[in-house]
């Protein structure tokens, strides 16, 4: 029987993770120290990092460190990667390890023991007819780059991620073909440490240096994609950032003009200079009234503006709503991005609010702008999982997340919307990033490691694993 199915046939379904999130094998084949594994597990996670004097130290009597084993991808990514082929995934989102690489970030030479890591990864993949999406940074900065030298701040960093990218594109310039530069890039202004490099000490830090950072990461995004160009001609090399529509609360035009703003900040400035490779009109205003002075170098924005993005990849978890004024009780719980409470939407355990609709305005609008192709490589609801049952656990509640938000992008495709591709994130139990909890969980497959560090590893099939692999197999056409 043929069903109707808005996907178009080639589209690419799969799961998202990041290496930090899954590999462990800390310190196996000389991998340094990066920014993840001085992160400690527990909901004091990242603020204990912009805590004055932190010294990035790994202190095991006062915490876990919960990445440093993760679920151990590193050593059973062939029976993961069997899993996925299961499910029938086209393609597999993974970041490659930048301290794999280079261990420090600042050698002259790659570690070659790195580079065979992911050669045996990607080699797998193909095995399975799996094609991997690679992020090239996912909140794995190298400590040395940190510590030594300010992350981001420092324009040094950029030569150091120029010779990275040169090393991975011409060692996986056959087995690559889909690459993305940062990870939610925009979330440098929400957690700096994260994706810039550096905590925020004082009210200073949040204007020049930060936005300094972001021009060097530009520069660096531009060399990549130029890199990526010559090196690999067939491929494509996307930006990503995290988008969450910004909802005014009501029709006042005042706080309709706060969401506007804060739309333009949040959402749109990284990429508007990454896809169209110009600095938009608006953050001028911004920058002058917080007195931010970029250091500009002679050809950066000539590079900038000749080395754009070929497709915009995403995460999608929630919207914001924003009004001007607003109390302390209307504060949407658990969402980093400070919005209010939106009376219209249920929340996920950790506070995230669930808006299906969210997305199929996301994608209107991200194609309405930039008029690219979109690839949502994050979407997900991060809950506990009962183990407590005969057979697979019952996740429906993750199912229903997920079809309603499948559903959501078929109507953007119907409204004329280019879509690439879906990859789930977490599709494994994984780490999470901002509590470093397993509990936290968004996989169809369970991984037995519990929040305390317990557990035998061993990987079972959800019930949403059977569910996802109809979905791929129809193609969009059952959910
Ligand atoms: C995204 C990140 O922000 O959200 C992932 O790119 C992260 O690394 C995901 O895991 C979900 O967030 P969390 O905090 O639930 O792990």
């Amino acid at each position: 029987t043929k069903q109707y199915t808005p996907f178009p046939k080639d589209f690419l379904w799969g799961g998202a993770t990041a290496a930090n999130q899954i590999e462990g094998g800390f310190g196996e084949g000389n991998k340094g120290l990066n920014i993840a594994d001085v992160l400690p597990g527990g909901t004091e996670r990242l603020s204990v990092l912009s805590e004055p004097g932190f010294d990035f130290e790994i202190d095991r009597e006062k915490y876990t460190y919960p990445n440093h084993d993760a679920i151990d991808f590193y050593h059973r990514y062939k029976e993961d990667i069997a899993l996925f082929a299961e499910m029938g995934f086209k393609v597999f989102r993974l970041s490659i390890a930048w301290t794999r690489i280079f261990p420090n970030g600042d050698e002259e030479e790659p570690n070659e023991e790195g580079l065979a890591f992911y050669d045996r990864v990607f080699d797998e993949l193909h095995k399975h007819n799996i094609e991997p999406v690679v992020t090239i940074s996912h909140y794995e900065m190298p400590l040395n780059l940190v510590k030594n030298y300010g992350g981001w701040r420092s324009r040094d960093v950029v030569t150091f991620f120029e010779r990275y990218v040169n090393a991975i594109f011409e060692r996986y310039k056959d087995k690559v073909k889909y690459w993305m530069t940062f990870n939610e890039i925009n979330s440098g202004l929400m957690m700096p440490i994260m994706g810039l490099g550096f905590s925020i000490q004082n009210e200073e830090d949040k204007y020049t240096p930060t936005f300094q950072a972001f021009h060097h990461q530009f520069v660096a995004s531009s060399l990549a994609v130029k890199a990526c160009h010559e090196i690999i001609p067939d491929a494509q090399i996307g930006c990503m950032i995290i988008y969450a529509p910004v909802y005014p609360y009501d029709s006042n035009p005042e706080n309709v003009l706060h969401a506007l703003k804060e739309e333009q900040l949040f959402n749109y400035f990284c990429a508007d200079v990454q896809v169209r490779g110009e600095y938009p009109a608006f953050i001028n205003r911004y920058f002058k009234e917080n007195n931010i002075e970029l250091d500009i170098k002679d050809g950066d924005l000539a590079l900038i503006k000749e080395h754009t993005v070929d497709y915009i990849g995403f995460s999608y978890y929630m919207s914001r709503t924003e009004r001007k004024e607003k109390t302390n009780e209307e504060k949407a719980e658990g969402n980093i991005m400070s919005g209010v409470k939106n009376p219209y939407l249920k929340a996920s355990e950790w506070g995230w609010e669930i808006d299906p609709t969210g997305l199929q305005v996301a994608l209107n609008q991200l194609y309405d702008r930039y008029r690219l192709p979109l690839f949502v490589v994050e979407n997900g609801l991060g809950a506990k999982d009962n183990v407590d049952v005969d057979g697979p656990i019952q996740d429906d509640y993750r199912i229903n997340y997920l079809r309603e938000h499948i559903e959501a992008m078929g109507e953007a495709i119907k409204d004329g919307v280019d879509l690439m591709g879906y990859t789930a994130w977490g599709c494994i139990d994984l780490v999470s990033a901002s509590t470093g909890q397993m509990s936290k969980r968004y996989g169809f497959i369970y991984v037995d490691k519990q929040d305390d560090g317990s557990g035998s590893f061993e990987r079972s099939r959800k019930k949403s694993f059977y569910w996802y692999q109809d979905v791929i197999a129809t193609n969009g056409a059952n959910i």
